[in-house]
């Protein structure tokens, strides 16, 4: 059966990989992106799929954009939620805005989107949410109390909302990914990252579709008993 996923930030870095791993998977696929038009208009010259772009800290943004999805693709079955951003800084440099800019992307973009989908899937009696949680949400980052404290919220609301789904057939997951090599790490400056990757037992950053083959294994048809559960993928930087 073919079933419409949708990723968030699907257009770039790790959400590029989701979103090929699960059109590999023979879904209908479409990717959802907030800023570089430019990079999603290329992404989807490549790769067919198709983007839509809206805010997903935008609640009625979210509402809108999930229902155009709706009306051009189809009931939405799978959802990931993997925007986010970071606005890193020390506690003490930190704005009220930085703060309050990744809860809202970050974890916001989680309710805003599980809003709009998760009552359709509870009705067709199957679903599945994945988000994409952090090694930093669970192990924490010097310079990352928004980040950190967002993608930790990120993992208690995978465990919360499991048990909600699970009558239902809708299983949610989370992958906790390392270090990856996207343009997100490639920002983090060169020395703190030498010393970073050092501490990876594996040696090296994690690349997009090592976390793809996680996502795409909670999506298959057959992952029914798995839900509630976190699948970190960081090369052993933190064991959990
Ligand atoms: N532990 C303890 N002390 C640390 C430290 C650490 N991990 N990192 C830095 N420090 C110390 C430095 O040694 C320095 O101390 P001194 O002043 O005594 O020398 C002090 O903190 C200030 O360090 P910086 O010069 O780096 O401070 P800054 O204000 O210029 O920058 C920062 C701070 C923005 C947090 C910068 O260190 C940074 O970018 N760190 C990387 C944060 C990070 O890993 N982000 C991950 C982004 S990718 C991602 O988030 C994806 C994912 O899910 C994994």
């Amino acid at each position: 059966m073919s079933r419409v996923a949708v990723v968030t930030g699907g257009t770039r870095g790790i959400g590029e990989g989701i979103s090929l791993a699960l059109k590999d998977m023979g879904y209908s696929v479409a990717a959802n992106f907030a800023g570089n038009e430019q990079k999603a208009q290329e992404f989807t010259e490549r790769t067919g799929i198709p983007n839509y772009k809206f805010d997903v800290g935008d609640h009625d943004a979210v509402i809108a954009g999930c229902e155009r999805i709706r009306s051009e693709v189809g009931d939405i079955d799978i959802v990931v939620n993997n925007a986010g951003i970071t606005r890193d800084g020390v506690l003490h440099k930190m704005s009220w805005e930085d703060w309050n800019e990744v809860m809202r992307i970050n974890l916001g973009g989680c309710f805003n989107m599980a809003k709009a989908t998760f009552p359709g899937m509870r009705e067709r009696k199957w679903g599945r949410i994945v988000n994409i949680g952090s090694v930093n949400g669970q192990a924490g980052q010097y310079g990352q109390v928004n980040y950190a404290a967002a993608k930790s919220g990120i993992h208690g609301f995978t465990k919360a909302l499991a048990q909600e789904g699970a009558k239902y057939g809708v299983t949610v997951n989370a992958i906790a990914p390392g270090y990856i090599d996207t343009d997100m790490v490639a920002a983090v400056p060169e020395p703190v990252l030498e010393k970073i990757i050092a501490k990876i037992p594996v040696g090296r950053l994690g690349h997009a579709d090592e976390i793809a083959r996680g996502v795409a294994f909670f999506c298959t048809e057959d992952a029914t008993f798995v839900t509630g559960s976190t699948l970190s993928i960081n090369g052993g930087q933190h064991m959990y």
